[in-house]
C-alpha cells in the first residue's frame, strides 16, 4: 500500500460543460475502479454560467469528486495548474471534459507512471493507431501547422494534445508560465525528461456543448511558442532579437540620409555619416531595452561608448572580410560585389553581436570597477 491516499487525480478543466458532467464523471470513476487504480476527480470550473459546478457537485456525495470554482481568473492552462496544485496524488492527469479524450484510455495513460516506466504520458493523435475524428480540413491544417512550429522544442508527435498524465513530483519546482491553452506543451518542454510515452488515441468530436477554441487562442499559441523557444534557446532568441533591431537600423539610417539630403543638400557621404550615427543610437536603445535582458540598469554612457567602439570594430571586420574576398577571391566584378557586401554584413553582424553581448551589454563587465 503506498503512502498516497489517491494514486491519481484526474483534473477536468471546465467552462460550460454542465451537460457533460453526468457523462464523464461517473465513467472516470468506474474505469479507474475497474483498473484497480485509486483515483479522484478534480473539476476546475471558471464560474460557468450554465451551472457546471452544481452539476459536478451532485456527484461529490457519492464519488471521490472535488469541485473548485475560480472567479478571479479564467483560462484553460491556469485552470489545469490550479487543479494540479490541489492534488496530493502520485500522478496527475488532465483531460477534456467534453468526451474528446476517451476515458477508457486512462489506465493506459496512468499505468506506465505508476509502474515507473515513464514520468509523463501524452495522448497522441498522430502515432499509429491514433487518429482524429471528423475534423474539417481547415482544423486539420491548423493542427498540423501548429505541430510543425514546435520542431525545435520537442519530439512529441502531437504537441498540441491536451491529454496528459504526469508524475506529480515532476511538477514541483517547475516555473509554469503558459499563455493560453497549451499546458501539456508547456510542461513537457520545461520538465526536461526523456521518459515520455505517447499513447495513441482517437479524438472524439464533442457531442454536447461547443468548443472554446478561438482565433485569440491561436494568437496566444504563437506568443506561447515564442516564450518556450526563448526558454529552450536563450542565446538564439537573443541573437534573433539583435538581428531584428539591426534590420530596423537600416530604415533609420536610410530615413536620416534622405531627410538630411532633402533639407540641407549635403554631400551624400556626409549624410551617410549622420545616418550611421543615428542608426547606431536607435539600435543602442532597442538593444538596451529589448535585445539584451539584464542590460537595463547598466551605466548608460559607459555602455553606449563601448557599443560605439564595438560597431567600429564590426565595421573594420566587415571591411577586412570584404577586402580578402575582393583581393583573393576576385569577388568584385559584375554583380559579385553584392555577394561580397552581403558576406561583409554577416561578418560585421557577428562581430557586433559578440562585442555587444560580452562587452557593451554585459552587466558583469559593466559593473567592473564600479562601487557596489
Ligand atoms: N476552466 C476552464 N477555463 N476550462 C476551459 C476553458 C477555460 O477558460 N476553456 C476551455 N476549457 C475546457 C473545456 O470546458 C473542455 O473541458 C476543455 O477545456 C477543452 O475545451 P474545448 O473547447 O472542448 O477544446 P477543443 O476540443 O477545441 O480543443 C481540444 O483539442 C485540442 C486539440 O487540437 C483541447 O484538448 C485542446 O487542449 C487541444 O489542443
Ligand atoms: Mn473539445
Amino acid at each position: 500500500m503506498s503512502a498516497f491516499k489517491w494514486q491519481v487525480s484526474v483534473v477536468l478543466p471546465t467552462y460550460n460543460e454542465s451537460e457533460n458532467m453526468p457523462m464523464i464523471i461517473p465513467k472516470i470513476c468506474s474505469v479507474l475502479e475497474d483498473a484497480g487504480i485509486r483515483g479522484e476527480v478534480i473539476v476546475v470550473d471558471d464560474n460557468s454560467p450554465d451551472g457546471t459546478a452544481e452539476a459536478a457537485r451532485k456527484f461529490a456525495e457519492t464519488l471521490p469528486v472535488r469541485v473548485v470554482v475560480r472567479t478571479e481568473e479564467r483560462g484553460l492552462a491556469t485552470a489545469v495548474i490550479a487543479g494540479f496544485n490541489l492534488s496530493e496524488a502520485q500522478v496527475c492527469v488532465v483531460m477534456d471534459a467534453d468526451g474528446s479524450h476517451p476515458v477508457e484510455k486512462l489506465p493506459e495513460m496512468i499505468r506506465p507512471i505508476l509502474d515507473g516506466r515513464a514520468d509523463i504520458t501524452v495522448g497522441s493523435r498522430h502515432v499509429t493507431e491514433g487518429g482524429i475524428g471528423h475534423w474539417p480540413l481547415h482544423r486539420q491544417i491548423v493542427s498540423k501547422a501548429a505541430a510543425l512550429m514546435t520542431l525545435g522544442l520537442t519530439k512529441m508527435s502531437d504537441p498540441t494534445s491536451g491529454f496528459m498524465a504526469i508524475r506529480r513530483t515532476f511538477l514541483q519546482g517547475l516555473e509554469l508560465n503558459p499563455v493560453g491553452w497549451k499546458i501539456v506543451l508547456e510542461i513537457v518542454v520545461k520538465a526536461r525528461t526523456d521518459r515520455l510515452i505517447e499513447v495513441p488515441f482517437t479524438f472524439n468530436d464533442r457531442e454536447l456543448g461547443e468548443s472554446k477554441m478561438s482565433l485569440k487562442e491561436q494568437w496566444n499559441y504563437i506568443r506561447h511558442l515564442c516564450r518556450l523557444y526563448k526558454f529552450r534557446m536563450p542565446t538564439l532568441a537573443e541573437f534573433i532579437r539583435f538581428c531584428i533591431v539591426g534590420f530596423s537600423g537600416v530604415f533609420v539610417d536610410m530615413g536620416i540620409v534622405i531627410g538630411v539630403k532633402t533639407l540641407f543638400a549635403l554631400d551624400t557621404r556626409l549624410c551617410a555619416v549622420f545616418g550611421f550615427m543615428a542608426a547606431m543610437s536607435t539600435n543602442y536603445l532597442f538593444h538596451r531595452r529589448w535585445s539584451f535582458e539584464g542590460a537595463r540598469g547598466t551605466p548608460v554612457v559607459r555602455s553606449y561608448l563601448i557599443f560605439v567602439a564595438v560597431c567600429c570594430v564590426g565595421l573594420a571586420g566587415r571591411l577586412g572580410v570584404m577586402h580578402i574576398l575582393i583581393e583573393y577571391a576576385d569577388l568584385d566584378g559584375g554583380y559579385r560585389y553584392i555577394l561580397t557586401n552581403f558576406i561583409g554584413i554577416v561578418a560585421g553582424t557577428l562581430v557586433n553581436y559578440t562585442g555587444s553581448r560580452f562587452f557593451a551589454f554585459s552587466p558583469d563587465r559593466l559593473a567592473f570597477g564600479r562601487k557596489k
